[in-house]
């Protein structure tokens, strides 16, 4: 029976391009539901659209010299173009700048100040004086009350994704000017979430404990059993949506307040343009509501927006919100600012035409219930071995024989062996183990049983070895096609929610018109005898080694951009004349014998073989070498420095010692023709 969803996913920020982060958390997994949803023929509203309002996008233009506006609009394009490219088939990507989400947000907002549902308050905020501004969310940063991180966000920490009041920071510091905030006095409303507690607790706690995801519904739990306090739902900004009642002026709607109306006002403006009701996608009790979102997002959508909502009072509540973690990029946190990171726009360029590659990769290692990892070397494997050599060669093979046997012409099948009669059922039973996986939001899991489809195919024509048999028995020929033409296209049909690009391409070239996911369940036949298929062209092709080295060169220089700008460097010292500099006298030696200076952590007494003699150097190494690991080695030593004594031995020389850009040191070395240098660093 056709049911009506209504599933979105989170708004992104439009402070930068979209990463495969994004689109492993969120974008892909609600993806792949609606296209699912869809292929049942439910009726599905898949909404989304630019989350353009708050402070990073605020900090982001200061720091650019350009308007809020100005960026929100190169990443709205930026991003929806983005979405289109991979194939997120979303109904509607709307704007929090539209018109109608202005609308939207202001109406809903005075609906709750109307009925007296906030909690309007004069108290003392967190102000820097020097800006001339009050100090909310990202604008101030402090220790969380709660884990202890020292960088912490005014609305929220990342470390531990609780979700405070700026004033709860301890130390906080302002992020624009660096200044420690002083408290001054203004108005906002809150809303008060432990008047919604009671609610909260029986619609999630005794609801949802066995329908949520554990990681899910764990945070939730924590959050109520921390007791639920008032949320300032306004800011004393001027980037946003004006608070449309009276005392509201020169302050705006907070944007976790804005945001998930914006779902609402997207549909609003997808209903317009489509001639639909938007109110039954959110009002009626019959309509599923799915917000997909990462972990950082949980607490918003699972209990502010659900209170928001409630207090309304004309609204459903979401289903389910199936959060995921965080994904990796090679062991390491994504991160925007360190561009540690794969931007949609680069990939595109450097993979053109693999967006299923990578919805596939990023499906099959999905951070559902743990942080996971992203790896260059596993998206190729799954390219070459599962994309190319399973899926692909089957496919292959299938289109490829039947040219060849038979001029495209599906062939009519004879008596159908046991394993052909088993081999079909298997075929006819993937719809509904692929629909229990996805259903329960295991889109990890569905990936994998989807290539077992594959691989079911693969082994049927390596066990049945047709290129064998038409030598002997063209009839038995004709029934082992027939059987992998229908598994081709129980493929084409049920791998579109996955891999939509090679699903239509492979529909194309059998030329599938009507057969659907109901008709795979049912065991149809999907490829009729006499039924004329096309040319084969391949679905996927394997990915070089080189293109996954030159994604690690990529990464490894970010890398080293990273650590070159962490590094402190220290001023360089005063200039010294070429007549001071021929003053020394620099030798090349060869540590000769070196002992641990008892009771000194960093040093190490050396006999150095300076040519001119065999003299003692203390030097300060013993916590980047060993006395034993120095021994033999050739140094650069400075032999004419004053003796000078060190815990009583007199050393008579130095050896010269530089550090790598990764903070390492290395001896300047006169056999190390390639080591970099900056700057020589006396030891
Ligand atoms: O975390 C984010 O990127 C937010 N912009 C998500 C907003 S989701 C929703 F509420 F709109
Ligand atoms: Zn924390």
């Amino acid at each position: 029976m056709s049911k009506r969803f209504t599933i979105t996913a989170a708004l992104p920020y439009t402070n930068g391009p979209i990463h495969i982060g994004h689109l492993a958390g969120v974008y892909v997994p609600a993806d792949i539901y609606a296209r699912y949803l869809r292929l049942q023929g439910h009726d599905v509203a898949f909404i989304c659209g630019s989350d353009e309002h708050g402070v990073p996008i605020t900090i982001k233009a200061k720091k650019e010299g350009v308007t809020p506006q100005d960026i929100v609009d190169h990443f709205h394009a930026n991003i929806k173009s983005s979405f289109k490219e991979f194939g997120i088939s979303f109904d509607n990507y709307s704007r929090t700048s539209a018109k109608i989400h202005h609308e939207t947000a202001s109406e809903f907002f005075k609906t709750l100040y109307d009925k007296g549902d906030f909690i309007e308050e004069t108290n003392a905020q967190l102000y820097d004086a020097e800006a001339e501004q009050f100090l909310a969310d990202r604008f101030v940063v402090g220790t969380c009350p709660k884990c202890g991180n020292e960088e912490s966000y005014g609305d929220q920490c990342e470390a531990c994704g609780t979700s405070h009041n700026a004033t709860d920071l301890i130390k906080p510091k302002s992020a624009i000017t660096g200044a420690i905030p002083t408290l001054k006095e203004t108005k906002h409303w809150f809303l008060p979430l432990d008047k919604h507690e009671a609610f909260l607790k029986e619609w999630i706690l005794e609801g949802h404990k066995a329908d949520w995801k554990p990681n899910v519904y764990g945070q939730c739990k924590s959050w109520i059993d921390d007791g639920l306090r008032p949320r300032a739902v306004t800011r004393d900004l001027d980037w946003g949506i004006p608070v449309p009642v009276e005392g509201g002026e020169g302050k705006v709607l907070y944007v976790w307040f804005d945001a998930p109306i914006g779902y609402i006002s997207s549909t609003k403006e997808w209903a317009q343009r489509e001639g639909k009701d938007w109110e039954a996608y959110w009002k009626d009790e019959d309509t599923t509501l799915v917000h997909f979102i990462g972990k950082d997002n949980i607490v918003f959508h699972c209990i502010i927006f659900p209170a928001m909502l409630k207090a309304e009072g004309s609204y459903i509540l979401p289903e389910n919100v199936p959060a995921n973690e965080f994904l990796n990029l090679e062991g390491q946190k994504l991160s925007t600012s360190k561009n540690w990171a794969v931007w949609l726009p680069d990939y595109l360029k450097e993979f053109p035409e693999k967006q299923d590659v990578l919805r596939y990769v990023l499906t099959a290692t999905a951070p559902e219930t743990k942080d996971n990892d992203f790896t260059w070397k596993d998206f190729q494997a799954r390219n070459n071995n599962e994309l190319v050599a399973i899926f692909g060669n089957f496919i292959n093979r299938v289109l490829v024989l039947t040219n060849k046997y038979y001029k495209g012409s599906v062939p009519t099948p004879n008596d159908l062996s046991a394993v052909d009669t088993e081999t079909l059922e298997k075929v006819k039973s993937y719809p509904d183990i692929l629909s229990k996986s996805i259903e329960r939001y295991r889109f990890r899991e569905a990936s994998q049983e989807l290539m077992n489809l594959a691989r079911l195919g693969n082994k049927y024509l390596a066990d049945e070895e047709p290129w064998k048999a038409i030598k002997t028995d063209s009839e038995r020929v004709q029934t082992i096609m027939y059987v992998a033409l229908q598994i081709a296209a129980a493929l084409a049909i049920v791998s579109e929610p996955f891999l939509p690009w090679s699903s239509k391409k492979l529909k194309t070239m059998l030329r599938l018109e009507s057969p659907t996911w109901t008709s795979v369940q049912r065991g149809d036949s999907l490829l009729k005898p006499t039924h004329q298929i096309g040319e084969a062209s391949l679905l996927f092709a394997k990915i070089e080694d080189s293109e996954i080295e030159f994604q690690l060169e990529k990464l490894a220089k970010s890398k080293l951009a990273n650590l070159i700008a962490k590094k402190v460097v220290e001023p360089q010292k005063e200039t010294v004349s070429f007549e001071d500099f021929s003053k020394l006298d620099i030798r090349v030696g060869t540590i000769i014998a070196a002992e641990k200076m008892p009771k000194a952590k960093k040093l190490l007494v050396l006999q150095v073989d300076t040519g001119v003699d065999v003299r003692t150097i203390v030097s300060g190494i013993a916590e980047s070498f060993t006395a034993q690991e120095v021994v033999g080695k050739r140094v650069t030593v400075l032999v004419n420095l004053a003796p000078r004594a060190l815990r009583g031995v007199e050393s008579q020389g130095m050896i010269l010692m530089t550090e790598t850009p990764e903070g390492k040191l290395v001896f300047v070395s006169p056999d190390a023709s390639h080591e970099t240098t900056n700057g020589l660093k006396v030891s």
